[in-house]
C-alpha cells in the first residue's frame, strides 16, 4: 500500500517501549544474493530484506538465467547457484537507483567467458561512480561501450572473463567497487592482486571479506595495508544449504535515535555487533546519553532520565550511512553537533551534505556546511515544515524519528515528510513499525500487586472501568490452573506432574464485559470452584512451582493482544509480580497493602474462608517472583481507606499522565 505524497508525523506523547524486529540489511543481502549465485549447489537466506533494491538484485540474477525464489512471508529466498557459471550469455538489466546491484551485477557480468550484456539505471544512477570499477575491469580482459556519458552508466558489456594477475582499482568515490571485484575475482583464471590507487572506507570492505569467507572462500589475503590477494578457481559453497542474514545496522540507527527523542526503551531484535560496520553508530548515540546494553536478544536502548542528550563531534566516514539520523536530531541536543568525514555522500542518492543543511534549516537551525562537514547549532524548531526527501530513503527515515519528537506539546504533528514511500528502497515497511510502536507508547499498563484481600480485585475493575482498560486478575489465571491441576490429581508437591500436566494444557482466554478469563482446552473454569476452599488451599504451593510461572509468563504478557484485539485503551492487571516481573516497565505500577487483621475482616465479610497469613507467608518466602513492593512502584496503605479513597487516589495519578498523553 503507498503512503500519501505528504505524510504528517505523529508524535509520541509517551515514552518508547517494546521490541523493534528490523529488516534484514540491505548490505548483506545483496552481497549474499551474489554469492549464492556464485555457489556449488542451491543455497536459501533466511532473515533477507525486501525491498527495492533487494528486488533489483533478485531480478537481476533471473535475467541472468539464475533460478531465485522469493518467500516474503518467511523472509527467505532461494538462489540455485551454478558453481560460477552465468546461465545468460545475453541480458539487459536495470539496477534502478541501486548503487549495490549496480557494482555487483557489473562485475559478474565481466566475469562471464563470454557475453553481451547491457546495463543502465535511473537519471540519479547515470551520475553516481562507477568509473573506478569499469577501468578496473576493462584492464581484466572485458570490453566495456558507454552508451552515454563516458565512465557512467548505461553501458553495454562484452565479456571475456576475467584474467586474475595484478590489477589497480581506484575505490575512493565507493568502497562497492572495490566489494565487486573482490567477490568476482575467485572466477578469474589466476590468482588476483588487487592494488588500492586511493583511500577506501573500510567496513563495507571487511563486510564483503567477512562474506566471502562465511561462503568458503578463506583465500583472500592482505598483501599489504593497500593490497589483496584472491586465489581462483575456488568455488563459493554456504553451510548446509542455509545463510542467514543480520538485521539491517543502518535501520537500526533510526531506532536507537527514537528513545532519545520519546524517552524509553526499546530492544533492537536480533542486532548484535557483527558484520556490519553501522552498528558503531549505537556508541555515537552512547556520547549523546543513550545507555545501551547487548543482550542475548539484541541491543537494548534507553534513555529515561530527565537529562538533556548533548550534542558531539564525530567523524562519521567509516559509517556515513548513519550521519543522517544523528544530524536529524541535532536540533534536539544540547550544544552543537559536528559531522564530519561526509564528503563522499554528496554522490550518494542525493548530495546528503546538501540536502541535509538544507533541511535543517528550513527547520531553524543555524548550520555551517563545509565540502565535508555539518555543523548543526541548535536553534528553536520552526513548526509546519515539509521536509524535502530529494528521493533519498535515508532523508524520510532519520526526519521521521525527530518528527516524533512532541514539539507542540499536545501530540499534534509538527513536521511532514514528502514522498516518504522512498523508504521503499531499504525499508519498505518503515512507517509501519513506527506506528506500531507508536501504538503500543499510547497504550497505558497498570499494574497492581498486593497480598491477599488487599482489595486489588475491586480497585482493578473500577480502574478498568474509568479508563476503558481491559482488567486481567492474574490471581484467577493461578487458580483456574490450580483447579485443572487438582482435577487431575496432582499433588501441590508433584513439580514433575505439574511440569508435564503443563505440556499437556492448552490455554486461551475469553473477555466478558471487561474482564479476561482464562480457558483451559476451550473451556472456562466456574468462579464457584476457582473460589473454593480446596483451590485457595492449594494455589499458593502451585505458584510457588517455578516452571508453572514460567509457563503462565508469556500467556500474562499476551493479554496486551487479547486488550488490542478487544479494542480497549490499554491494561490493568493484578496479582503478586505483576510490577516487578510481568510488566516492570509498566506505565504505573501500585502495592496495594493494608494491615491482616482488616484484610481478614473483609474475606469474612465476603464468606471466603480462606488463610490469609499462610498465603502471604508462602507468596513472600517463595525463590521465584516473591511478593514484594517492586522499586519504584507507589505503595499505598488501605487499612484505613475505603475502596472509593484508594480508587480515586490511583486514577489521580493515571489521569494527571494519560491527560498529558
Ligand atoms: O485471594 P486473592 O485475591 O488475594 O488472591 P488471588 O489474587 O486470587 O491469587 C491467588 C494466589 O495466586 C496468590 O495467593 C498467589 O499464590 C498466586 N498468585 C501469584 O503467585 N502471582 C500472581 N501474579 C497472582 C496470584
Amino acid at each position: 500500500m503507498s503512503l500519501p505524497d505528504l505524510l504528517p508525523i505523529q508524535p509520541f506523547t509517551r515514552p518508547v517501549r517494546g521490541t523493534v524486529t528490523l529488516p534484514g540489511s540491505k548490505s548483506i543481502t545483496n552481497r549474499a544474493l551474489l554469492l549464492a549465485a556464485l555457489c556449488d549447489g542451491p543455497v536459501t537466506l533466511t532473515g533477507a530484506l525486501f525491498s527495492e533494491d533487494t528486488e533489483i538484485m533478485a531480478e537481476a540474477l533471473r535475467q541472468l538465467g539464475f533460478v531465485v525464489k522469493e518467500d516474503v512471508e518467511q523472509k527467505t529466498i532461494y538462489v540455485e547457484g551454478r558453481a560460477g557459471k552465468i546461465p545468460a550469455e545475453n541480458a539487459t538489466l536495470h539496477v534502478g537507483l541501486a548503487g549495490t546491484a549496480a557494482r555487483f551485477l557489473t562485475a559478474l557480468c565481466a566475469a562471464a567467458p563470454k557475453g553481451t550484456y547491457k546495463i543502465d539505471g535511473v537519471a540519479q544512477m547515470r551520475k553516481r561512480p562507477m568509473k573506478g570499477l569499469f577501468d578496473a575491469l576493462e584492464k581484466q580482459g572485458a570490453k566495456i561501450n558507454y552508451l552515454g556519458e563516458t565512465g557512467f552508466f548505461p553501458i553495454e558489456i562484452h565479456a571475456h572473463g576475467l584474467r586474475g594477475g595484478s590489477v589497480e582499482i581506484d575505490a575512493s568515490e565507493s568502497s562497492q567497487m572495490l566489494s565487486a571485484l573482490l567477490m568476482v575475482s575467485p572466477l578469474a583464471k589466476e590468482t588476483t592482486d588487487i592494488h588500492l590507487t586511493n583511500s577506501v572506507r573500510w567496513p563495507f570492505v571487511q563486510m564483503t571479506t567477512n562474506l566471502m569467507s562465511r561462503f568458503a572462500q578463506p583465500n583472500i589475503g592482505h598483501l599489504s595495508e593497500h593490497s589483496f590477494r584472491v586465489q581462483n578457481q575456488t568455488a563459493y559453497s554456504a553451510e548446509g544449504g542455509i545463510f542467514p542474514i543480520d538485521p539491517d545496522a543502518t535501520a537500526a540507527s533510526y531506532f536507537a535515535a527514537l528513545p532519545i527523542v520519546s524517552r524509553g526503551k526499546l530492544l533492537l531484535h536480533g542486532l548484535h555487533q557483527g558484520l556490519q560496520g553501522d552498528t558503531d553508530f549505537l556508541g555515537i548515540c552512547e556520547k549523546v546519553g543513550l545507555s545501551v546494553e547487548e543482550t542475548n536478544a539484541g541491543f537494548e536502548a534507553s534513555f529515561c532520565g530527565t537529562q538533556k542528550p548533548t550534542g558531539h563531534t564525530q567523524d562519521f566516514s567509516e559509517f556515513s550511512d548513519t550521519f543522517l539520523t544523528l544530524a536529524a536530531i541535532a536540533p534536539l541536543l544540547d550544544g552543537p553537533t559536528k559531522i564530519t568525514g561526509i564528503a563522499h555522500t554528496r554522490k550518494q542518492e542525493t548530495d546528503r551534505v546538501k540536502g541535509m543543511a538544507n533541511e535543517l534549516k528550513k527547520l531553524g537551525q543555524h548550520v555551517i556546511e563545509t565540502e565535508d562537514s555539518l555543523e548543526i547549532h541548535p536553534k528553536p524548531l520552526t513548526p509546519g515544515v515539509t521536509i524535502e526527501t530529494y528521493g533519498d530513503h535515508r532523508f524520510a527515515m532519520s526526519f521521521a524519528i525527530l518528527g516524533c519528537y512532541d514539539l507542540l506539546g499536545n501530540g499534534q504533528p509538527w513536521l511532514t515528510i514528502k514522498n516518504p514511500d522512498c523508504c521503499k528502497k531499504t525499508f519498505p515497511n518503515f512507517f509501519d513499525v513506527l506506528n506500531q510502536l507508536r501504538q503500543e507508547a499510547h497504550f497505558p499498563i497498570v499494574a497492581i500487586d498486593g497480598g491477599a484481600a488487599s482489595g486489588k480485585s475491586s480497585t482493578s475493575r473500577a480502574i478498568a472501568e474509568c479508563f476503558n482498560l481491559l482488567h486481567v486478575d492474574t490471581g484467577s489465571f493461578y487458580r483456574a490452573v490450580t483447579a485443572e491441576l487438582l482435577a487431575r490429581g496432582i499433588a501441590t508437591t508433584d513439580q514433575s506432574a505439574v511440569k508435564n500436566a503443563l505440556g499437556q494444557i492448552t490455554l486461551g482466554t475469553r473477555v466478558t464485559g471487561r474482564s479476561a478469563f482464562m480457558e483451559i482446552g476451550g473451556q472456562t473454569i466456574p468462579e464457584a470452584r476457582i473460589r473454593s476452599a480446596e483451590v485457595t488451599a492449594a494455589v499458593s504451593h502451585f505458584a510457588a512451582i517455578p516452571e508453572l510461572r514460567a509457563a503462565l509468563l508469556a500467556y500474562q504478557r499476551g493479554q496486551t493482544d487479547v486488550a488490542r484485539k478487544n479494542d480497549f485503551c490499554g491494561l490493568v492487571m493484578e496479582g503478586r509480580d505483576i510490577g516487578s516481573v510481568i510488566f516492570p516497565d509498566a506505565d504505573f505500577r501500585f502495592f496495594l497493602h493494608a494491615d491482616p487483621a482488616e484484610r481478614a475482616r473483609r474475606r469474612e465479610q465476603q464468606g471466603q474462608p480462606d488463610q490469609i497469613a499462610e498465603r502471604d507467608r508462602l507468596d513472600s518466602q517463595r525463590k521465584t517472583a516473591p511478593l514484594v513492593l517492586p522499586p519504584g512502584a507507589t505503595g499505598i496503605d488501605s487499612t484505613y481507606l475505603t475502596l472509593e479513597q484508594v480508587v480515586e487516589k490511583l486514577s489521580a495519578t493515571i489521569a494527571t499522565r494519560l491527560s498529558r498523553a
